[in-house]
C-alpha cells in the first residue's frame, strides 16, 4: 500500500498517520517531522528548513525532493508507506511519481482529510507534542492526564514556533495556492478520496480506513 494523505494545516494529518500506518503496518514518512528533527539536531538541512518553516513558506523542493527520495530508498519503504505532508504541491508530485516510475512503483491513493479553516485553526492553536515520541495531544479536545506531560512516554509537551496565529494563517494562505491544486491533480489520476476530517479522532479513523477497505481485504 503506497498512500498520500493531503490535507491543510491543522487537519489531523499526523493524527490520523499514526493510526493508519499501524494499521496498515507500513512506515509513515512525514517531511515536516523530518524537518524538524533536523532542525532540533542543528544540521545544515535544519538551519535551512527553518527559516522557511518559521514563516510558514514552503521549504524548496530541490531540498525536499532528494530528502524523500533518499527516504524512498530505504529498506522499510519497499513494500510501501505512508506519505504525510508531501507532495505539498503539483511539482513535488510529479517528482514523486517520477521516484516511484524508477521504483516501479505506483500510489495506490491519496486520501485528503477535509475540514474547516475555523476548526483548523482551533486544534492548531491548542496543539501540544511530545517532545520525546513526537505523539500529538490538544489541549481541550485530547489533553494529557497530567498537563504538559505526555501520557505515552512521560515526555515533555511543547508548542510548535510555527503554531502562532499569524502563521497558522499564513500557512492557511500557502495552502490554498501552492497544495489545493493538488486535489484536482490527483483527481484527474483518479487517486483521490475524501475522508470528513470533522468529529472525534477515531471516527475519523474509521472512515479513512473505510476508503482504505479495497487494498485491505
Ligand atoms: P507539517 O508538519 O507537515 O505541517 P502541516 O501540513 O502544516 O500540518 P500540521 O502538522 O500542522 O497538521 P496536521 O494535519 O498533521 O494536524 P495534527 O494531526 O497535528 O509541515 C510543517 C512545515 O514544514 C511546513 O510549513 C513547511 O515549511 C515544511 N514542509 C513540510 N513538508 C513540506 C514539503 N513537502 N515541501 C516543502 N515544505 C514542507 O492535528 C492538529 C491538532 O488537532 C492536534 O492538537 C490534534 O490533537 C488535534 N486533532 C487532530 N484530529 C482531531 C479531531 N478529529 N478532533 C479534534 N482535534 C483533533
Amino acid at each position: 500500500m503506497r498512500l498520500v494523505l493531503v490535507g491543510p494545516p491543522g487537519a489531523g494529518k499526523g493524527t490520523q498517520a499514526q493510526f493508519i500506518a499501524s494499521n496498515l503496518s507500513i512506515p509513515k514518512i512525514s517531511t515536516g517531522d523530518i524537518f524538524r528533527a533536523n532542525v532540533s539536531g542543528g544540521t545544515e538541512l535544519g538551519k535551512l528548513a527553518k527559516e522557511y518553516m518559521d514563516r510558514g513558506d514552503l521549504v524548496p523542493d530541490e531540498v525536499t525532493n532528494a530528502m524523500v527520495q533518499d527516504r524512498l530508498a530505504e529498506k522499510d519503504a519497499q513494500e510501501g508507506f505512508l506519505l504525510d505532508g508531501f507532495p505539498r504541491n503539483v511539482p513535488q508530485a510529479q517528482v514523486l511519481k517520477k521516484i516511484l516510475d524508477e521504483l516501479g512503483a505506483k500510489l495506490d491513493i491519496v486520501l485528503e482529510l477535509v475540514v474547516d479553516n475555523d476548526e483548523v485553526v482551533r486544534r492548531l492553536a491548542g496543539r501540544r507534542t511530545c517532545r520525546s515520541c513526537g505523539k500529538v495531544w490538544h489541549v481541550d479536545f485530547d489533553p494529557p492526564k497530567v498537563d504538559g506531560v505526555c501520557d505515552a512516554c512521560g515526555g515533555e509537551l511543547f508548542q510548535r514556533d510555527d503554531d502562532r496565529e499569524e502563521t497558522i494563517r499564513h500557512r492557511l494562505e500557502v495552502y490554498e495556492q501552492q497544495t489545493s491544486p493538488l486535489i484536482s491533480y490527483y483527481a484527474e489520476e483518479g487517486l483521490l478520496e475524501g475522508v470528513d476530517a470533522t468529529g472525534p479522532v477515531e471516527e475519523v479513523t474509521r472512515r479513512a480506513m473505510s476508503a482504505l477497505r479495497r487494498f485491505v481485504d
